[in-house]
């Protein structure tokens, strides 16, 4: 009998032994919860993101400061309520001690109350309508904004031949901020829009804008759609002999997407755009990045991916400056003036405005052993947030 409870005491003491380090480490976990669109329109979007963020991880290992790192992925669909819903059930039932994502404006918009309220840092990997870091103080952006991409070529215009241009722009946040960007620094530089059409974000057909563009014949078309949308446009674009017209096509970068660029054809050659990454980017840390994320993706990442890949960056850099204090509060104080080298050039988090201050590159697209490519041919470096410079 002795023996017997003897054993069954220190079968116990066993369990109670081995469950011990099970807690402790349970207790030492980091969440971030990773809100995407994964399906849907702008799925590629997510897709691009949430294997940067892998890959992240992957080089660096998933312990930072002590803390175990756990990334929980969710697809919102593009739907800004279900973005709120998740967030809030990331929030409250998860526990998460970071928000990531936010692959559109009115997705990060729908969020911005919940991270003030849950003291949660809301880290915005895609969208880029320059007024979403002003909705909350737990806001920190690692994307770009769409006046400081759009600044490069509105200023590149006039000095390169182009007085009359055309501007169309997918008719949401940052299409509207593009639009209203480019007006001011290509009027500055003595250029003239002649006129600022938009079109619906939802089944864009572009068709009927492109003939007004056609019949306005100005020296350029300065082009915003959404990252996943240049096809289309592009397709029509050509469909309408736009590309042999003598109207020159600019914009910013994400019509010329990298994740679909090469699909688009000759049509496509010779567009100039900027943007703050391009695949094409020749440093070390990018030939790097893109080799990894090809490898393990068979896709070449774009713009919206390093937004992922430095924002995972920048929360491992947060947790090791608080040497693994979660608190939502210190994160994100930890978060402000962090400097690190990206696969896009030097970039540093504006302690002022959470913005991500970045190098902004002039590219042309060309053909490159086979394959059509964002080509950089110069560059604005450092360039802060435009519209929260008073
Ligand atoms: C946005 O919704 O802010 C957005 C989406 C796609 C882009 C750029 C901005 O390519």
């Amino acid at each position: 009998m002795t023996t017997r409870r003897t054993l069954i005491k220190s079968a116990g003491a066993l369990v109670l032994a081995a469950s011990f380090p099970l807690i402790a480490s349970a207790q030492e976990v980091v969440k971030v919860g990773l809100i995407l669109p994964m399906t849907g329109p702008f799925a590629s979007t997510g897709r691009q993101i949430e294997a940067a963020a892998k890959l992240y991880m992957a080089q660096h290992g998933n312990t930072v400061a002590g803390k175990r790192v756990e990334l929980i992925v969710k697809d919102d669909t593009n739907v800004a309520d279900m973005t709120k819903r998740l967030a809030q059930e990331l929030i409250v039932n998860d526990k998460v001690n970071i928000l990531a994502g936010f692959g559109l404006t009115p997705l990060a918009l729908a969020t911005a109350p919940l991270a003030t309220q849950a003291k949660v840092p809301m880290v915005v990997m895609a969208a880029g309508t320059a007024m979403i870091t002003e909705q909350s103080p737990f806001i920190v952006r690692t994307s770009f904004t769409l006046p400081q991409n759009t600044l490069g070529i509105a200023k590149w215009a006039p000095n390169n031949g182009i007085k009359k241009a055309v501007t169309l722009v997918s008719d949401f946040g940052p299409g509207i901020d593009a639009q209203n960007a480019f007006k001011k620094y290509f009027t500055e530089g003595g250029g003239e829009v002649v006129q600022e059409i938009r079109v619906p974000v939802r089944n864009p057909d572009f068709a009927p804008f492109l003939q007004r563009v056609s019949n306005l014949k100005p020296d350029a078309v300065f082009v915003f759609v959404p990252s996943g949308v240049g096809s289309i446009f592009m397709k029509q674009f050509s469909e309408r002999g736009l590309d042999k017209s003598g109207i020159k096509l600019i914009g910013t970068g994400d019509v010329t997407d990298d994740d679909i660029l090469n699909d688009m054809g000759a049509a496509a050659k010779g567009v100039i755009t900027s943007m703050n990454y391009s695949a094409a980017l020749d440093n070390p840390a990018n030939k790097a990045y893109v080799e990894a994320f090809t490898k393990a993706n068979n896709m070449r990442p774009n713009f919206m991916s390093v937004g992922g890949y430095d924002g995972m960056a920048l929360i491992y850099k947060a947790l090791e400056k608080t040497k693994g204090d979660v608190s939502g509060p210190a994160l994100l104080e930890a978060m402000k003036g962090q400097s690190w080298e990206s696969p896009r050039g030097p970039v540093t988090i504006d302690p002022d405005t959470r913005e991500i201050i970045q190098n902004v590159y002039i590219t042309e697209v060309k053909e490159v052993n086979g394959a059509l490519y964002n080509v950089p041919f110069d560059k604005i470096e450092a360039v802060k947030d435009p519209a929260k410079i008073k």
